[in-house]
């Protein structure tokens, strides 16, 4: 366990109903979330930091998270399956792409299963993880990363073609505490409406913040390439491809990306 992770929080407050613990350097927000979750009995805990010394992503990549970024990880223990955690990326996201719109007029929009894009760059992944009894799901913990004020020459020289940050978007910084702030009741108005049963508008919105649909996308799942027309996203957060055959091919876990016609 690296020590970072023992330090307290420089900084303890609440908003909305959630413990917030602020960090200097941690490994993985993730982290500091679940050795919450397993220390106490809290029910919901924001966990921001500034820097992350091994800021993971999905499919165990490296999530790089310089000074300057918005790094947090919200514990949640919902009443959910562990097969509907993907819900919880779903709102994220779509919490996450309205937060960018709204404050900085940006054209964000999400794409299957945990990205944000402005122009067609990442700017925002999201990672829910999971400690479940038998099928009962123990805990929840949803890390956000936003590229907030990080200049491109900070980020890994291979994803600055794919990535972007708020920064190098609006030639300026932003203020992170308003960005927080806003994502946080954003997300907060769609996790009370998963709560009451809400899922179909829910989806129904995150698939209006999306443009990958209607569209040919390569999908990587696993070992498999699939290519073909992204047809639809179901109830349970799976993709529906339609393959040039006619067939239909329905995928839970994998990396989309947009064929660009020649
Ligand atoms: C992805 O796009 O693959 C997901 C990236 C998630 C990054 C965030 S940053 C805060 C939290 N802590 C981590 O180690 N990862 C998530």
């Amino acid at each position: 366990m690296p020590r970072q992770n023992h330090k307290k929080p420089h900084l303890r407050r609440t908003f909305l109903g959630y413990q917030i613990y602020h960090y200097g350097a941690v490994s993985s927000t993730n982290d500091i979330a679940k050795e919450i979750a397993r220390k106490n009995d809290e029910k919901r805990v924001i966990v921001v930091a500034e820097t992350q010394t091994r800021g993971r992503g999905r499919a165990k990549r490296r999530w790089t998270s310089p000074k300057g970024g918005t790094w947090i990880s919200i514990l949640l223990r919902p009443q959910i399956k562990p097969k509907e955690v993907l819900k919880l990326t779903f709102i994220t996201s779509s919490a996450a792409t309205k937060t960018i719109q709204q404050l900085y007029d940006l054209r964000a929009e999400a794409k299957w299963p945990n990205d944000v894009l402005v122009r067609g760059k990442k700017i925002c992944g999201i990672l829910a993880e999971t400690e479940t009894k038998g099928d009962k799901l123990l805990f929840v913990v949803i890390g956000v990363g936003i590229n907030s004020n990080i200049d491109m020459k900070f980020l890994p020289e291979e994803l600055r073609q794919t990535a972007t940050s708020l920064k190098h978007e609006l030639g300026r910084e932003v203020e992170r505490k308003t960005l927080m702030k806003r994502f946080v009741r954003n997300f907060e108005r769609r996790y009370k409406n998963l709560q009451r049963g809400m899922w179909a508008p829910l989806l129904d919105e995150w698939k209006s913040l999306t443009s990958f649909l209607g569209k040919q996308v390569k999908v990587t799942s696993f070992d498999e390439v699939i290519i073909g027309e992204a047809w639809d996203v179901e109830d349970d957060c799976s993709l529906i491809i339609r393959l040039e055959n006619g067939a239909i091919k329905r995928i839970i876990n994998g990396d989309l990306a947009l064929i660009k016609k020649a």
